[in-house]
């Protein structure tokens, strides 16, 4: 009798589970049936902060006033915001020009978004990766974290990573890796990434051997961005001059033309078509992750609803032409981050 009661709940929670499974896919599914309609975005990016605690030399958002009203989001815009997409939309990202730690309430946003059924990913310098956050980060159900370490030696990756140290970050990794293992956890997966220029080129064999000495999941190389969006000679020449690498084998979204000046390897519509929209730290909407000033306000999301910005004529023009077209300045030297071209797996 003892036997059957267990073995009843067993098949009761079995049940459970697959329905919920079964349930999760078919949402799964219809969501992308409607992003292949356009009706729905296929992820929202969400600004969690956006200021840092380093000063990057090839990051563009640290070297401009962005123009936010509020450096960090609140927890209940982020709720709000949740609410308002979990039915349309399956994953979300917590970053975009500034480093998502800082943000006091992270991890209980994190928390609820997971909560509601949302797969949710989290780029970050990993710097501010201490006990608490690391314990906090495995409490809020994070599905996939990204750490930026742009070189495998203390001297390469503190010249570009201005104001972090390679000992913390490689300890804080080392320890999260271990952490999440003691908890029998397979998740927050865990990616490490660099971005490829002239600095830290020789360190490729050493930046993938020092990540798989980590025990991290996966480990890629991106494209160096140049954003000529804006007057800023000295950012794009230094860009240009001291950063760019002229390689085939490497991930690259430019190449050199006869008269020497870089042009883009794929000037086709818009990439991403539109689909992947930003909601920053003030609640706007932005069309995608390249108007990091904010120059295309679709639509703010702090007395609107997120599908009527989105469904709105202005944002169905802009999606429809402008951008489309690549007629944008900020379109001018795109191809985003999960374009074939631009990104190399290592493992
Ligand atoms: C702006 S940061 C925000 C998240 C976090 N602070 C971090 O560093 O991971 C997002 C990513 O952009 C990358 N990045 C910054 N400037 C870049 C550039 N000029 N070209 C390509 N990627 C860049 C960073 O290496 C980082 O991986
Ligand atoms: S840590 Fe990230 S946001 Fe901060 S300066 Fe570096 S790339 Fe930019
Ligand atoms: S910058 Fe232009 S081309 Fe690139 S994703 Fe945004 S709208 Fe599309």
């Amino acid at each position: 009798m003892k036997y059957n009661f267990h073995k009843n709940k067993l098949f009761q929670s079995f049940a459970k589970v697959s329905k919920g499974n079964f349930r999760r896919s078919l949402s799964f599914r219809i969501h992308q049936l409607f992003q292949k309609l356009n009706k729905y975005p296929n992820d929202i990016v969400i600004e969690t902060a956006s200021v840092c605690n380093l000063n990057c030399t090839i990051c563009r958002s640290v070297k401009a006033d962005l123009g936010r009203k509020n450096r960090f989001m609140s927890a209940d815009l982020f709720k709000k915001i949740i609410d308002d997409i979990a039915p349309i939309c399956n994953t979300i990202g917590v970053s975009y020009c500034g480093e998502p730690l800082l943000n006091k309430d992270i991890f209980k946003m994190i928390h609820y978004a997971t909560k509601r059924g949302l797969s949710v990913s989290m780029l970050t310098n990993g710097i501010l990766l201490n006990a608490e956050a690391r314990e906090g980060i495995l409490d809020s159900g994070l599905n996939f974290m990204a750490v930026s370490m742009d070189g495998a030696t203390k001297h390469t990756y503190e010249s570009i990573r201005i104001g972090a140290s390679f000992e913390t970050l490689v300890e804080n990794i080392r320890l999260f890796v271990k952490e999440r293992k003691n908890r029998r956890l397979s998740y927050p997966s865990i990616d490490l990434q660099m971005v490829v220029t002239q600095k830290n080129i020789h360190e490729v064999d050493a930046f993938e051997k020092l990540a798989r000495d980590l025990g991290v999941e996966r480990a890629y190389l991106k494209s160096l961005h140049i954003d000529r969006s804006r007057e800023d000679v000295d950012y794009v020449e230094s860009l240009e001059k001291d950063y760019f690498v002229n390689s085939t084998s490497l991930p690259s979204r430019y190449i050199t033309n006869e008269q020497g000046n870089l042009e883009l390897k794929d000037k086709r519509l818009c990439p991403q078509k539109l689909q992947t929209p930003v909601i920053t730290t003030d609640g706007d909407v932005l069309p995608c992750c390249f108007d990091i000033f904010g120059e295309h306000v679709l639509g703010n999301v702090t007395n609107q609803r997120f599908l009527d910005s989105w469904n709105s004529d202005k944002y169905i023009d802009f999606r429809g032409d402008l951008a489309m077209h690549r007629k944008l300045p900020m379109c001018a030297s795109c191809l985003p981050s999960n374009y074939k071209i631009i990104n190399k797996i290592l493992f």
